[in-house]
């Protein structure tokens, strides 16, 4: 690795990124030959870097912030005014704690319960069926999640919102129109989230003590005022919509198991096999290709300094591709995870340091939890997976396989 951080060749890379999607990094620090380069991207200057030294550099010591972390045009599908996202410091952790504490061991073990009996329920509802498994997936984990989060059925249609939830991560990284129509849908659930946090807060709506959409309409700032409605509404849609987007990693499992078959006997009594085989389809498969922060703190590296506004793009696609953390890394072997460390800079699908303290993800238990489980119930082969494109572009962000992963559900 040169001590200097190299430039990329092109005066400006927006369109190699468009290009080659999740394997922009990874070309350009393979051509460089070196772990981080400058380039311009979307009209700013930026270092992309990748790997475990680079993660802990980006997650801790608070030297970040989301700030202008995204384009606004992603902005405004996937972070919210006034979300946890946008927080730092104080604000942040007090915030974040409360995610944490949504998302603890007993709270996912209630999803998990609520994610099976939705699964048995929609199995049933389509069975001799052909169905595409990216929306039944978010069909059944919309209904999971708004049962597990104390949300009456009464209040939501719960197709158009699995359809809304979907949309804001599918639409994420397109631009015109395409983002428009996604925007004016999310519109409509931030709408019905804010009423019914008001119906929470005036009792017209019973929420269980411990549930979900009571701790948020409960919910305060970090000097104890109650979070405004409209703060509380975004951050539903922020527990709702990523409980809904791991259907793709429910799809990405299937395509593991369909093309990796000796994984269905492994998994099917093993629950610890079942989560390599999680944490292996977070690792292999595609979803956020980046994370982008700005500089808040002052801070040098590589003999670089690093001032307040500078931009920094982390390659989360590429570390967990990282040849120097993991052997072979373009093979799906699940096995490499038996006795991993747990390095937390290491397997960064949803961001490295620490959830407590910094802005990794407080859902990633759940997240491998309902990964596992879906494992479990897919290696008893409850559908066959009939003949299809199961390719996946690494230009498209974010992935899916060609079809939506066609299943045909048995009897
Ligand atoms: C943050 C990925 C599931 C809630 C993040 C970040 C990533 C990520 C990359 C950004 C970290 C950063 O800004 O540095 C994913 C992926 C998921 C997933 C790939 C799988 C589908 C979930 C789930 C929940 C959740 C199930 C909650 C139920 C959040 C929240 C944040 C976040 C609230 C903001 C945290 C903060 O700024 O402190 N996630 N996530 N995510 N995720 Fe997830």
């Amino acid at each position: 690795t040169p001590t200097v951080i190299p430039r990329s060749p092109a005066p400006d890379d927006t369109l190699a990124f468009l290009k080659n999607g999740y394997l922009y990094g990874t070309r350009r620090f393979r051509k460089l030959g070196s772990d981080a380069f400058e380039a311009r991207l979307a009209g700013m200057r930026a270092t992309v870097m990748h790997g475990r030294e680079a993660a802990s550099v980006f997650y801790e010591g608070d030297r970040f912030s989301r700030e202008r972390a995204m384009p606004s045009s992603v902005q405004h599908l996937l972070q919210d005014e006034g979300s946890v996202q946008t927080l730092e410091g104080p604000p942040h952790r007090h915030r974040k704690s409360m995610f944490m504490r949504m998302l603890d061991d007993a709270s996912v073990a209630r999803l998990i319960a609520a994610f099976e009996r939705e699964w048995t329920r929609v199995r049933a509802e389509h069975a001799g069926h052909e169905v595409p498994l990216y929306d039944l997936g978010n069909l059944v984990l919309t209904r999971a999640a708004l049962s597990w989060a104390g949300i009456p059925a009464d209040r939501v249609d719960d197709r158009d919102l699995a359809g809304r939830l979907a949309a804001m991560v599918d639409r994420a990284s397109s631009i015109g129109p395409v983002n428009w129509v996604a925007r004016v849908r999310r519109r409509g659930a931030e709408e019905w989230a804010a009423e019914l946090v008001a119906d929470v807060r005036a009792a017209r709506v019973q929420a269980d003590p411990d549930s979900a959409i009571r701790t948020i309409a409960d919910g305060s700032d970090d000097h104890g005022a109650p979070l405004p409605e409209e703060v509380a509404a975004v951050e539903v849609l922020n527990l709702l919509r990523p409980i809904v987007a791991v259907s793709r990693y429910l799809v990405f499992t299937v395509h593991a198991m369909h093309t990796h078959p000796q994984w269905h006997a492994k998994v099917e009594r093993d629950a610890d096999a079942a989560t390599r085989v999680a944490n292996e389809v977070r690792r292999f498969y595609p979803f956020f290709p980046v994370i982008s922060g700005t500089v808040q703190r002052p801070f040098d590296w590589r003999g670089r300094d690093f001032e307040p506004g500078d931009r920094v793009i982390l390659d989360l696609y590429a570390t967990n591709h990282d040849e120097r953390i993991w052997e072979e890394p373009g093979r799906f072997l699940p096995e490499r995870f038996e006795g991993w460390d747990g390095d937390p800079n290491t397997l960064v699908p949803q961001g490295g340091g620490d959830a407590a303290t910094g802005h990794r993800c407080p859902g990633e238990a759940a997240t491998i939890a309902l990964t596992a489980r879906f494992a479990q119930l897919a290696a008893t082969r409850p559908f066959s997976v009939p003949d299809q494109d199961l390719r996946i572009s690494l230009r498209h962000i974010p992935a899916l396989p060609m079809d939506r992963l066609r299943v045909q559900m048995r009897d």
